[in-house]
C-alpha cells in the first residue's frame, strides 16, 4: 500500500551496510558497492510499484510508469541516492521514494494520465567520491563535459575504471541525456536541510528558487623543516598560512548579507607528522550566495584576502574552481501548481530558497524544475542525526499526489 511512511521506512531500509560502503554509519559513493546494492533495491520497489527500469550510461537508476499513451511524454521524479561521509538516511534516497510512491498510489487505482511518469534515481550529485559533482544529472541533462570525467578518485581509482565495472563507458555517459521534448517537467521531493519549516510548525514547504554555488581546491605550499632547528622568524609554515586564510574565508562571509555562506570543509597537511613544519596544505572553499553577482563578489574577495596572506607569509597558492553552479530559479507554473497540490491537501504555502544544492539546478536547463521541501529535525542534515517524521511524509505524498493530478487536468 502506498504511503509516505513506506518511503520513509525505505530510507532507513537502505541506510546501513550493505547498502553503505562503511561497516557503520553512512557512506554510499558513486559507482561504489553499496551504490550497486541500493540501485538493485530500488529497483525491485519501482517494479513492485508497476514500472519498468533500466539503468542508463550514466548509472542512474530509472523507472517508468506509462501513461494512457504510448510513449507519451515523461514528467521526472527524482533525487540523488549517493550520500556525503557520515551521512543522513534522508538527504537525496526521500525524494525518490517519495516518487515511488506516487506511482504506486496510481498503480494501485490503475490510474493512467496524460503523461508517463519516470523516476530517477541519480548516482552521483555530492561529488563525495570523485573531484567533480551533479555528474550524473549534468549527464541527464546534457550539460556533462565529457572531457572533465577523465578523474579518479582519492584511491587513485578512476571515473572510467569504476563505471567500466558497472559495464558502462566513460566516453558513453552523455548518452544518457534526454531530449526536452520527451520531459514535461522535472520535480524533486527533498528533505530542507535547514531550520525555516520546523520554526514555523509546517510539514512542507515549496522551493522558490536555489542558491549559486562555487567550490575551490586550494593549495598552500611552503617548506618542511625540522621543528626543533627551524628559526620561526625563518619559517615558511604552509598550515599556519592556512589557518589564517581559513579565517579570512569565514570573515569576507561574515561580513557579507545573510544569504552569504561560505566553508572549508576539507583540509589535508603534508607530510603530517608532529615534529615538521608543514611544507604544503590542500583544503576545498564552498561559497554560495542567492545570486550568482554576489557569489562572484565573494569568491574574488575571498581569494584576494588569502593570497595577502600567502604574500605576507612567503607561501604560495594554486587556486583550482572545481564547481561553478548558477542560482537555479524554480519555473513559475510549477510551483504555481505544487502551491495549489499543498493548499489541496490542507497545508499552508511557504515558499522559500535552498542554499543547499540539488540535482533541480542541473535539470533546470532541460525541462521547468519544482521541488518540495518536507521539514527535518533540527534543520540537520549531512550528519546521521537526520530525521523526517513519517506523517509529513504522508502529507507530501498526498501533495505530489495531488500536484501529479492537477497536471494531468
Ligand atoms: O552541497 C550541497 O548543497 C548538496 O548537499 N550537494
Ligand atoms: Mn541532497
Ligand atoms: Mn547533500
Amino acid at each position: 500500500m502506498a504511503s509516505g511512511a513506506r518511503a520513509v521506512a525505505r530510507c532507513d531500509a537502505i541506510g546501513a551496510a550493505p547498502y553503505s560502503d562503511t561497516e557503520y554509519g553512512l557512506f554510499r559513493p558513486y559507482l561504489g558497492p553499496a551504490h550497486r546494492a541500493t540501485i538493485a533495491k530500488i529497483d525491485e520497489w519501482m517494479q513492485a510499484a508497476g514500472m519498468r527500469t533500466w539503468i542508463d550510461p550514466a548509472a542512474n537508476l530509472v523507472g517508468r510508469y506509462e501513461g494512457a499513451a504510448p510513449d507519451a511524454r515523461a514528467l521526472l521524479i527524482g533525487s540523488h541516492i549517493d550520500s556525503v561521509n557520515d551521512a543522513g538516511r534522508y538527504d537525496g534516497p526521500l525524494g525518490v521514494m517519495l516518487g515511488i510512491e506516487v506511482v504506486a498510489a496510481l498503480a494501485e487505482r490503475q490510474r493512467r494520465l496524460p503523461f508517463a511518469i519516470e523516476v530517477i534515481a541519480f548516482g552521483d550529485e555530492e561529488g563525495s567520491r570523485f573531484p567533480a559533482s551533479m555528474m550524473c544529472s549534468r549527464a541527464v541533462a546534457g550539460t556533462l563535459d565529457i572531457s572533465a570525467t577523465m578523474i579518479s578518485d582519492g584511491d587513485g581509482i578512476s571515473l572510467e575504471q569504476s563505471l567500466a565495472a558497472f559495464g558502462l563507458e566513460r566516453s558513453r555517459m552523455t548518452d544518457a541525456a534526454r531530449s526536452p521534448e520527451s520531459i514535461i517537467g522535472y520535480v524533486e521531493a527533498h528533505i530542507e536541510q535547514g531550520p525555516v519549516l520546523e520554526s514555523e510548525g509546517l510539514a512542507v514547504g515549496v522551493v522558490r528558487g536555489i542558491a549559486a554555488q562555487k567550490r575551490f581546491a586550494v593549495t598552500v605550499t611552503g617548506q618542511a623543516g625540522h621543528a626543533g632547528t627551524s628559526a620561526m622568524h625563518l619559517r615558511r609554515d604552509a598550515l599556519a598560512a592556512a589557518a589564517e586564510a581559513i579565517l579570512a574565508v569565514e570573515r569576507v562571509a561574515q561580513e557579507g548579507p545573510a544569504d552569504l555562506v561560505a566553508t572549508v570543509g576539507r583540509l589535508a597537511v603534508s607530510p603530517g607528522a608532529t615534529n615538521v613544519v608543514p611544507g604544503k596544505v590542500d583544503f576545498t572553499i564552498d561559497v554560495r550566495a542567492g545570486r550568482d553577482e554576489m557569489r562572484d563578489a565573494a569568491a574574488g574577495q575571498i581569494i584576494a584576502a588569502i593570497s595577502a596572506v600567502a604574500d605576507k607569509r612567503g607561501v604560495s597558492l594554486n587556486i583550482e574552481e572545481s564547481q561553478r553552479l548558477a542560482a537555479s530559479p524554480c519555473d513559475p507554473v510549477l510551483m504555481d501548481r505544487l502551491a495549489e497540490a499543498i493548499s489541496s491537501v490542507g497545508q499552508p504555502v511557504r515558499k522559500l530558497v535552498s542554499g543547499a544544492g540539488h540535482d533541480a539546478m542541473v535539470m533546470a536547463s532541460l525541462a521547468p524544475t519544482a521541488m518540495l521541501f518536507l521539514r527535518c529535525t533540527g534543520g540537520i542534515s549531512h550528519n546521521p542525526g537526520e530525521s523526517v517524521d513519517p506523517a509529513d511524509a504522508e502529507l507530501a505524498l498526498a501533495a505530489m499526489s495531488a500536484f501529479v493530478e492537477g497536471l494531468a487536468a
